[in-house]
């Protein structure tokens, strides 16, 4: 599954078929490059969007990659997502059309609603997962086969993470790794990749901060080459169950994309402080 000289990432199996690898490079900005070099050092796993506009160019590094012979269309998991313009019935089937023409690639192997925010959620539904106390585990809600959601250390999502367990669903984790360069940062907001807990236990295993994962899929987004390599070099050491305390400490539920946007929402997600 791997270039010939690059790192080799393992996949999990997902319930329906085929499977996804454990580590994907998140393209929401400008790309090409990063797709590129991400190929050659064995990252298979690529999740784009077409509200991010960088469709053509994820297309346009795999494409070279396979006219280089690095990889096949097949060797590789490309997402791409639904955006909220398009959830009428009516539309679904143009917006894949738009983005499998500009991907180029035949087929993506998952698609997902990017934001759900007008999804409805009613009474005993019974595809949306409930916490012990009745309360819907609801987030970014895509398939049985995966959920991709925010979490890092700081939003642990441990419900969440629980459920999908138990019932073999694969959790992604955006913004993996903090989001540190997201547009709509606030001065005074906490550091991730500064925390010192992070920082304490990055230093005892020789890693760096951003390489301190927990079990989820991270899908960290970069165009620095040496952060891209960083971010793929996790697969080599294993966390303590005391790293892992420390780290579950950390939650503070915060969530760095927390569509206050959507607040005066009838069916904004977050209400219930989660
Ligand atoms: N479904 C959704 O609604 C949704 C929302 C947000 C994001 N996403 C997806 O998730 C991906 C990742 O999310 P994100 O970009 O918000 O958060 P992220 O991956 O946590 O953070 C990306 C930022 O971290 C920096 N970075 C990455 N690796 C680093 C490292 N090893 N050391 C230091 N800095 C590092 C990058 O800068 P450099 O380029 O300088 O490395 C970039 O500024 C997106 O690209 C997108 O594909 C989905």
């Amino acid at each position: 599954m791997s270039g010939t000289d690059g790192v080799r990432v393992p996949s999990v199996k997902l319930n329906s078929s085929g499977s996804i690898p454990v580590l994907g490079l998140g393209t929401s900005r400008g790309t090409r490059e990063a797709v590129e070099y991400a190929i050659d050092i064995g990252y298979r796993h690529f999740d784009s969007a077409y509200a991010c506009r960088t469709e053509a160019e994820v297309e346009a590094a795999i494409e070279k990659k396979i006219q280089e012979g690095v990889v096949k269309r097949e060797d590789l998991f490309v997402t791409t997502k639904l955006f909220n313009t398009f959830h009428r019935p009516e539309l679904v089937l143009r917006a894949i059309q738009m983005s499998l023409a500009a991907l180029k690639l035949g087929y993506v192997d998952l698609y997902l609603m990017h934001k759900p925010i007008a999804f409805k959620y009613i009474d005993d539904n019974p595809t949306i997962p409930k916490d012990a106390n009745g309360n819907y585990l609801y987030n970014d809600v895509d398939t049985a086969d995966t959920w991709k959601v925010e979490s890092h250390a700081y939003l642990m999502q441990p419900d969440l993470f629980d459920y999908c367990k138990t019932n073999g669903i694969v959790l992604v984790a955006f913004a993996s790794v903090g989001s540190p360069g997201r547009r709509n940062k606030t001065k005074d907001e906490a550091v991730l990749s500064e925390d010192p807990i992070v920082v304490k236990i990055a230093k005892r295993l020789g890693k760096r901060p951003s390489q301190i994962e927990r079990g989820r899929i991270p899908i960290p987004r970069s165009t620095n080459p040496a952060h891209i390599k960083e971010n793929i070099e996790v697969c080599d050491f294993d966390l303590t169950p005391a790293d892992l305390a420390e780290l579950g400490s950390l939650d503070r539920q915060l969530r760095f994309f927390g569509m206050a946007e959507h607040k005066n929402s009838p069916n904004f997600p977050y209400n219930d402080g989660k």
